[in-house]
């Protein structure tokens, strides 16, 4: 199977440059407390798509597993740094488009900034749902193409594309803005059922972030943010939503599959092998290493 290339972040000092010295401080606030409204209070084990340097890991207190998974294996390596290799966490440097998973092992999954760089959405929402339980819970963060700053651009003329058209626009190679019913449209087609949005980031202009406390302005956003289940309009959109009942949920102790040809495999490290097609798979310092063109990729 042919799927998009994935965009780069093998070497990138993302955390560092955007979150940290970025001024993000209030986006990064904005999503903790979309997240703290749409958690469960508890879980077995969730899966985090595109986990990064693990910014968000810290945040899913309730679930006694987490696997942090992320093309880029100097990501994970961050992450690792920050959160420590404990039996808690499990570190899969993978493809979202192919992911290493039997099916139905997560109670749980989140995908914070991560589907903007899917050129093939749906694609990858067939595939979280294929290694959800039924009825499991999916956080899902999309990047909003229909925002009033786009909005105002276009009527303004100062914009070429049309941010009310279903298209997905990519602004810059492998970054995508998606209208919320084209997303909508997607999960349901997937298998899940939205059960609620919350719309962050009301507040992103650079004015009001050097003028007012970052508190200030995170409480106002989140007070904002509930009228998400009726219009969404701002640049950062998140969704809440369940599995369907289809499909099975996996034998305790079975978990990785073949990215290749899907055969599950034993955990074995230092090296995973397929005993069908022959991949192998090294598991190096405890990050488990399924990408299947390592390190592959497009800048
Ligand atoms: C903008 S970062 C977000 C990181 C983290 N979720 C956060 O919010 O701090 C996007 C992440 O998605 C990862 N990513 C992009 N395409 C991917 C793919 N096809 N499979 C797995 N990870 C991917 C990148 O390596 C990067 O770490």
């Amino acid at each position: 199977m042919q799927t998009p290339p994935v965009c780069n972040y093998e070497g990138s000092d993302y955390q560092t440059s955007f979150w940290e010295k970025g001024g993000r401080a209030y986006e990064d606030g904005c999503e903790a407390v979309a997240l703290r409204r749409m958690l469960p209070t508890s879980g077995r084990h969730l899966l985090e798509l595109g986990a990064g340097a693990g910014r968000n890991t810290p945040r899913y207190r309730g679930y006694q597993k987490i696997t942090l998974l992320d093309y880029s294996r100097t990501q994970l390596e961050q992450a690792k740094a920050r959160l420590g290799a404990s039996d808690r966490y499990r570190y899969v440097a993978a493809d979202i488009y192919r992911l290493p998973f039997v099916e139905g092992v997560f109670d749980g999954a989140t995908m914070i900034r991560t589907l903007h760089h899917m050129a093939d959405a749906p694609l990858a929402l067939a595939q979280v749902r294929r290694v959800l339980q039924p009825s499991a819970t999916f956080i899902l963060e999309y990047a909003n193409k229909r925002n009033l700053k786009s909005i105002l651009r276009y009527w303004l003329g100062k914009q070429d594309w049309s941010p009310f058209t279903r298209q997905q626009v990519e602004y810059i190679p492998l970054n995508f803005d998606f209208h919320p019913a084209a997303i909508r449209s997607w999960m349901t087609a997937a298998g899940f059922t939205i059960q609620r949005t919350l719309t962050v980031s009301h507040l992103r202009i650079g004015l009001l972030k050097r003028a007012l406390p970052t508190s200030l302005l995170v409480a106002l956003d989140s007070l904002f943010s509930l009228t998400g289940n009726w219009w969404q309009l701002t640049p950062s959109v998140f969704l809440k939503s369940q599995a369907d009942e289809k499909g099975t949920t996996a034998a305790e102790n079975a978990y990785f599959a073949c990215p290749a040809c899907s055969t599950p495999l034993e955990d074995t490290p230092p090296l995973l092998h397929c005993t069908k097609c022959g991949a192998e798979f090294p598991v190096i310092d405890g990050i488990y290493d399924m990408r299947l063109n390592a390190p592959g990729g497009v800048d």
